[in-house]
Formats: structure tokens, C-alpha cells, sequence
């Protein structure tokens, strides 16, 4: 197990290749945000339209974060997919691996927020068309590290050619990480998760996940089943921070308390802060700390993308984590 993430090759361009879901989110906020049917109209503080999927909001904060990044997605030929790419580019993500598919519309989401709660309604659209072919050889040979986001809904088209697209890529010194996010399935994998996750370096699901996945009845039995393979984890607590562990011990980073706006992609945001402290070469608890500062930032902003900030001030705000050991 590498001790941390990333080649150190002479000539590695790409820090950062995302792969995962890219759709416009749909976010609607307010204190009663409930649809009223039999033909109600209800007013609510705001509807806006914002950069989702989880794997492009990931993209774009580790951009901003200052990482080469390119995603890997894709879109149908439509607005949707447009506003996608044209708000990807404008910060500076490399979408020439984003594919446009003929005839599928681009995936949608529409959140119903009310501060630290929300349901989502998604349409996967072209995001469930994404296959482990739709990866360009020449970008994973040129990556340092390769995100995964969104493992379930994309778990019948790239789930299949995972683990060998994982297994390539740690032969030629790219490591890997996975978000599986929740699973609208409810069934939590099987055989083909379990080769994609004995792959993986780091495995970064949220604690309700972290435990479907594990099967397991609390976190520290969650942790100890997910690390058991020499993986890396590190789970999301929301307003409570974030748990590292790895074979080596576990870490509770603890953020300052705070009144969030909406905390859509805050663990996609976290992802980004967690990888960039990784691949600077921070230690796992420290890149925890920056991780948390990044998802709690998130949180001040509406959607994924609202409040992304730069290493700067992720770096001022990780000074205010608590991190301690646990376990
Ligand atoms: N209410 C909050 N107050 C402070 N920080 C928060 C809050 N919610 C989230 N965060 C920060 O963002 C990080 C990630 O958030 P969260 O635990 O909600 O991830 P998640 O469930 O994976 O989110 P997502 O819905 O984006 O997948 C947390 O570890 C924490 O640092
Ligand atoms: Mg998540």
C-alpha cells in the first residue's frame, strides 16, 4: 500500500481524472420545499440551476483547488449537456473525454433542499451510458490519480469493466479512489463491487454508506471490514466532520460548527479538499482536515459548486478543524 496517493513520475500532466455522473442540478431551497399535489402551486425562496453530478462537482473544486483536472462523463446533445461542458471549461476541467451521446438526453437532477436536509429526484439520462471503454488510454497514462464517482448509477454500464480499468491503472502507478454516493437500488453490490473495492485505495463514502456497504451494525466495524483489504477510507460525518482510517490507525477531523445553506455536494467537495491535501503530499489526517474545510465551505453556498474555494482559503479554514486521534 502506497503510503500516499499519487505517482511521482517525471511527467505526469493530469493530477486529478474524474469519472462519473455530469448533470445540471435543479435545486429548489426554501422552508417548505413539499410539492402539494391535486394541481397546487406553492411558492418556495428559490429554484436555481446549478453544476451537479457528483463526480463533475468533484472535478470542479479540485480545479479551483489548483489540480489539472479532466472528467470523464457523459452528456447528450442537448442544453443540458452544453451548460455542463460550457460551466466545466469556464473552470478550467479538461472535457475533451466528456462524451456527447446522439439520441439520450443529459442526466438531471432536482434536489428539494431545506438546509441540512433534501430529496433528489434523478433522471440518469446519458450518465448510465458511460462504460469503461469511454476511457481515453492516453489520459490514464498521464494521470496521477483516477476518481471515481457514483459507482451505483453507473453500476450496470461502467460497474462491469471497473475493476480492470482500476487494476490498469495502479499497474502504470495511477492510485484510485471511489465515492459509491447512495444507492437508489438499495441492494449495496455484490461480487462486482467487491473487485472494484479490493482496487481501490481509497474508499469515501458517507456514514449511512459506509455501513450498507460493510454490511456492518456500527462505524468501527464498517471501517475495520472496508480497510481489511489495506485500503485507505474516509468517511463522511456531515455537520460531525470526518473519520480517516487505514491499517495504521483512525483520525476524527471535527469542523467548526456552522448554520449551512445547503449542503449539496458537500461530500463531493470534501472528496476534492481530501484528494488535493493527498496528492500536495499531506499526511491522511491532515488532507482530512483540508477535506472537511472544503465540504464545510461548500455548505455557505447554494448547489455543489456555490462556494468552492481556493487552496488558499481551504488552507486558512482546515486551521480551524479539530483533528484528533480515534478508534
Ligand atoms: N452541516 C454541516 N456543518 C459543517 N460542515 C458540514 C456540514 N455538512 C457537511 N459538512 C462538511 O462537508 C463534509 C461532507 O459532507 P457530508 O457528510 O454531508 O457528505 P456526503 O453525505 O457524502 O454528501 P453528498 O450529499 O454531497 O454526497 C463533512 O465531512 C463536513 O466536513
Ligand atoms: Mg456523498
Amino acid at each position: 500500500m502506497r503510503a500516499r496517493l499519487g505517482r511521482r513520475a517525471a511527467e505526469p500532466v493530469t493530477d486529478l481524472v474524474v469519472v462519473g455522473d455530469c448533470n445540471p442540478d435543479v435545486l429548489v431551497l426554501g422552508d417548505d420545499v413539499t410539492p402539494a399535489f391535486g394541481q397546487e402551486e406553492k411558492l418556495v425562496a428559490s429554484i436555481s440551476l446549478a453544476v451537479g453530478g457528483s463526480a463533475a462537482i468533484t472535478a470542479l473544486a479540485a480545479a479551483r483547488l489548483g489540480l489539472q483536472v479532466a472528467l470523464v462523463a457523459a452528456v447528450g446533445d442537448d442544453p443540458a449537456g452544453q451548460f455542463m461542458l460550457a460551466e466545466l471549461a469556464r473552470e478550467s476541467v479538461e472535457t475533451a473525454a466528456v462524451a456527447v451521446r446522439a439520441h439520450c438526453p443529459t442526466g438531471m437532477t432536482v434536489a428539494l433542499s431545506r438546509g441540512n436536509d433534501r430529496a433528489i429526484l434523478t433522471a440518469t439520462g446519458a450518465i448510465a451510458t458511460l462504460t469503461a471503454q469511454d476511457m481515453p488510454d492516453t489520459l490514464l497514462s498521464r494521470a496521477r490519480h483516477l476518481h471515481v464517482s457514483s459507482y451505483f448509477l453507473l453500476e450496470r454500464s461502467l460497474g462491469p469493466g471497473l475493476a480492470a480499468l482500476f487494476s490498469a491503472a495502479r499497474a502504470a502507478g495511477t492510485t484510485t479512489s471511489l465515492d459509491t454516493n447512495w444507492d437508489p437500488a438499495g441492494k449495496w453490490g455484490d461480487d462486482q463491487l467487491a473487485e472494484v473495492l479490493a482496487q481501490t485505495d481509497l474508499l469515501l463514502p458517507n456514514e449511512a454508506e459506509a455501513l450498507r456497504i460493510a454490511r456492518a451494525a456500527t462505524l468501527q466495524d464498517a471501517v475495520g471490514a472496508l480497510t481489511r483489504t489495506g485500503s485507505k477510507i474516509a468517511v463522511k460525518l456531515g455537520a460531525r466532520g470526518a473519520l480517516c482510517g487505514d491499517g495504521l490507525g483512525q483520525h476524527l477531523a471535527t469542523p467548526p460548527p456552522l448554520t449551512p445553506v445547503d449542503t449539496t455536494g458537500a461530500g463531493d467537495c470534501f472528496n476534492a479538499g481530501l484528494l488535493t491535501g493527498l496528492l500536495r503530499g499531506l499526511e491522511f489526517p491532515e488532507a482530512l482536515a483540508l477535506g472537511c474545510a472544503v465540504g464545510s465551505a461548500s455548505t455557505q453556498g447554494v448547489g455543489g459548486t456555490g462556494r468552492c474555494v481556493d487552496l488558499a482559503s481551504a488552507r486558512d479554514l482546515a486551521r480551524q478543524v479539530t483533528v484528533r486521534p480515534a478508534g
